[in-house]
């Protein structure tokens, strides 16, 4: 039997978070009902931070209310701090995020804390969401480059990896959250985090600014990942991260893994609905 890799969906939150036009909620969870549809076991839908630093994820209490579950798949959410965790257990999150970063740059612009300062707001909250026996995810973002600090070195990556591992994180999502590192970027970087955290704890985020996610994506599986982030439609973006284009396409993801001769369970029918319906939302054809 094939061997098997998870497409974590992501295109609800990562994908959408960046558009300009505000979406309004009933073409999000006409979004997430149809990816529901595909076979994935995750879905990310919402995000819990401030309206103010992200206004199109303001609704995110509201999609996680009127999605239509689907048995079998978990509909999790970023929670940045308390008052994000709180709000997502209180919508129905079956799984949160606490979102970090490599470089000092991203994590001041991004979530207005140092790292370090960072990891202390994540603490309680990942402390909170075991008591609650909630799955929680640690990203760590700009893995190769930072918009703001240049080139980011392996090594620190590994050390915000293991710090968040240690906290309690069950997995670790490597943002490489500009979309330009090359595979032989990508390889240092892997080696030094999966010299701390065994492969199946990690996962990894590319963004194809550049075209190369899925060569990066090969690189990472040679290294034994078996998770991979990727949005439908390859939308998305960061709004804290000036030129990074969308995230790696779920479609492109599926076919890429899948001529590997790994197994995704994803249809490829749903998903090429679900990439049609997000670049529609993208275009807002549909407002
Ligand atoms: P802050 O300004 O330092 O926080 O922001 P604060 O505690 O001083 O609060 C400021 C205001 O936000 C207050 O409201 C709070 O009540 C409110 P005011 O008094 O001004 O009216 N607030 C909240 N509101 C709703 N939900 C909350 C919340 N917390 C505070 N949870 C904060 C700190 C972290 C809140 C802010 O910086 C923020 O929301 N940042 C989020 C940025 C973001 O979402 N970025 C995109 C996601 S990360 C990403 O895309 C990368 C990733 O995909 C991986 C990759 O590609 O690398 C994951
Ligand atoms: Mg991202």
């Amino acid at each position: 039997m094939a061997e098997r890799v998870e497409i974590f969906e992501v295109g609800p939150r990562d994908g959408l978070q960046n558009e300009a036009r505000a979406i309004p909620v009933a073409e999000k969870i006409a979004l997430v009902d149809c990816l529901s549809r595909a076979g994935f076991a995750r879905i990310e839908c919402a995000s819990f931070v401030s309206p103010k630093w992200v206004p199109q994820m303001a609704g995110s209490a509201e999609v996680l209310a009127g999605i239509t579950r689907a048995p079998g798949v978990r509909y999790t959410a970023l929670t940045p701090n308390m008052r994000g965790f709180e709000d997502a257990v209180a919508a129905g999150a079956d799984e949160v995020a606490v979102f970090g970063s490599a470089s000092e740059g991203f994590s001041r612009a991004n979530i207005n804390a140092s790292i370090a300062e960072s990891l202390e707001r994540f603490r309680p909250v990942v402390e909170a969401a075991r008591a609650a026996e909630l799955p929680v995810r640690g990203y760590v973002s700009c893995v190769t480059h930072c918009p703001y600090d240049g080139p980011v070195a392996p090594g620190a990556v590994a050390e915000v990896a293991v710090a968040l591992f240690e906290m309690g994180c069950i997995e670790i999502s490597l943002g490489e959250t500009l979309g330009r590192a090359t595979p032989e970027e990508v390889a240092p970087m892997l080696r030094a985090v999966l010299h701390e955290i065994p492969s199946d704890h990690v996962a990894g985020h590319f963004h194809d600014t550049e075209g190369r996610a899925l060569d990066n994506i090969d690189v990472a599986l040679e290294q034994g990942l078996r998770i991979f982030d990727a949005a439908v439609g390859g939308l998305g973006g960061c709004p804290y991260a000036p030129g990074a284009k969308g995230n790696v396409a779920t479609e492109a993801v599926r076919d890429r893994v899948e001529a590997r001769g790994f197994a995704t369970g994803l249809d490829a029918a749903v998903l090429a609905e679900a990439a049609a319906m997000a670049r529609q939302m993208r275009q807002g054809e549909t407002a």
